[in-house]
């Protein structure tokens, strides 16, 4: 049996090591973290993420070879395997803020396994992290002088929200770095193996530690790079009567380009994607490579246009005005099927409206309570509505933001009766069927195709 930790019960601690131990029975699974109240969620029925198909994983192994503890210290003594999966979010001062990850959790977890170990380790990156960390954490690990040995390996996650256990169920690939010595190898082969017991080998790829601490922030930027780029279409399909849904296809039929991440949208959110792209800016701009970074750059930027004309289209359809005006935001998640609401452009566009006065409802089937963390001192200034009846009764417009399957199937014919006439709907994620919905009477404006409005007819 081998002892292994999860330091960091987040999303992606908490949604990958209880489908690690549900395939690996053999051994011990520990899931640690310094907030109490998550882990006592973990212990509970009431799991602190939303993630579909993870409930009946952790109910399966809990208690059986996975155990969640706040006592990071103690389950540190007793790992062999030790992943960090601690948050490494956006530095907002000093040095390189706005931009650099700022890493000083991370750093007080290698502090922390350097104090309390008193046998060697494998300890295994899964926060992402910019390239060349390894290194660092190496040197605070072995820096203890109790002549221990660390070998540290980048095993970036690729899970995306809302299909975390299918991805990890059935990755397109794991990846593990570790550096090519006679110890680094034979502890890439135990990650390696730990792996195989339920992903098939060829899918297992190994690489020098930096290509996998690289390919992680590459991976993201990549993905969202497409979707700017289809977004950024969008905007000159609403200008000239294409549609982007039609291009989108048309070129996704070219094997070369490929259909995937090619649904023009409000925007993309999430915590990783503006993050990662921007840790990848700072380190261009470090290794002095400024054409690089800004080349790069370009891709938040045009999301941070995206999300921006979004709200302004709004406001300049509705006659230049929605002061006062009752708005139902239709999604709060960053995406469907989580209840995540980090960098959401549902709150970006919430911003925007209660900006321009608009009295804002909010309604989602599972991220509500984050929504209400996330707006802070904004919060107050918003209704928060589970039903969605409820939310666009009396109101002027709706923005649909999040693709909830859930929305899709909602009577809007009673919704159109209980709105103020001119009833308008945005649909930022190109979800309904709009011409229905212009038949139903609704004056209808999806992401780059042509408005179906009747407000010019006569
Ligand atoms: P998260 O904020 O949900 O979770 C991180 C957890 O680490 C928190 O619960 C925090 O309390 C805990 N923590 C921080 N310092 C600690 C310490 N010293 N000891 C114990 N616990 C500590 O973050 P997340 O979304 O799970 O992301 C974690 C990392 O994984 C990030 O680097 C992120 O970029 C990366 N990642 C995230 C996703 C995703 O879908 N969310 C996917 C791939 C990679
Ligand atoms: C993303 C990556 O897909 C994962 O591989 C990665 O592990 C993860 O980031 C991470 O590092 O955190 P995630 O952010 O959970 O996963 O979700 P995505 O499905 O990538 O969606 C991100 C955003 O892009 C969402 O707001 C989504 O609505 C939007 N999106 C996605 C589009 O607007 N159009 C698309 O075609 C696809």
């Amino acid at each position: 049996m081998t002892n292994i930790l999860c330091i960091g019960a987040g999303y992606v601690g908490g949604s990958t090591i209880p489908i690690v131990a549900s395939h690996c029975p053999q051994h011990r699974f520990i899931i640690v973290d310094i907030n109490e109240e998550r882990i006592a969620a973990w212990q509970s029925d009431d799991l602190p993420i939303y993630e579909p198909g993870l409930d009946e994983v952790v109910r399966r192994t809990r208690d059986k070879n996975l155990f969640f503890s706040t006592d990071v210290n103690r389950h540190i003594a007793e790992a062999d395997i030790i992943f960090v999966s601690v948050n490494t979010p956006t530095k907002t001062f000093g040095r390189g803020a706005g931009k650099a990850a700022d890493l000083q959790y991370w750093e007080k977890t290698a502090r922390q396994i350097s104090e309390n170990s008193s046998s060697s380790k494998i300890v295994v990156e899964k926060s992402t992290l910019p390239v060349r960390t390894a290194e660092a954490m190496e040197r605070i690990l072995n820096s203890n002088g109790s002549g221990l040995h660390f070998d540290v390996l980048s095993n970036p996650e690729f899970l995306a929200e809302g299909t975390a256990v299918r991805d990890m169920e059935n990755p397109d690939r794991v990846l593990i770095g570790g550096r090519e010595t006679e110890s680094g190898r034979k502890a890439v082969e135990t990650l390696v193996e730990l792996y195989a017991n339920w992903v098939p080998r060829e899918r297992i790829i190994t690489a020098n530690l930096w290509s996998s601490e690289l390919s992680k922030l590459v991976a993201n930027a990549f993905l969202a790079q497409r979707i700017s780029s289809i977004n950024a279409i969008s905007a000159l399909c609403e200008k000239t009567e294409a549609d982007v849904s039609e291009v989108a296809y048309a070129i996704g039929l070219d094997n070369r380009i490929g259909k995937y991440f090619l649904r023009a949208s409000v925007g993309f959110g999430g915590s990783c994607f503006k993050k990662d792209i921007l840790n990848l800016v700072y380190l261009c701009e470090h290794y002095g490579l400024p054409e690089v970074a800004s080349y790069w750059e370009q891709v938040v930027a045009m999301n941070e246009f995206q999300e921006m004309r979004f709200a302004s289209k709004m406001v300049a359809s509705m006659f230049n005005t929605v002061a006062g005006k009752k708005i139902a935001l239709f999604g709060a998640a960053f995406k469907a099927n989580t209840n995540d609401t980090r960098e959401s452009p549902a709150l970006e566009v919430c911003r925007a409206l209660l900006e321009e006065r608009a009295e804002v409802v909010i309604t989602d089937p599972h991220a509500l309570e984050n929504a209400r963390d996330d707006l802070g001192e904004l919060a107050a200034r918003v209704v928060f509505e589970p039903d969605p009846y409820a939310a666009a009764k009396g109101a002027h417009a709706i923005a649909l933001l999040t693709e909830w399957n859930q929305f899709a199937q909602l009577d809007y014919e009673q919704i159109y009766g209980s709105m103020i006439k001119p009833a308008f709907l945005f649909d930022g994620r190109n979800l309904l069927d709009h011409s229905k919905l212009y038949e139903l009477g609704f004056n209808v404006y999806p992401i780059g195709k042509p408005a179906l409005t009747h407000l010019h007819a006569k």
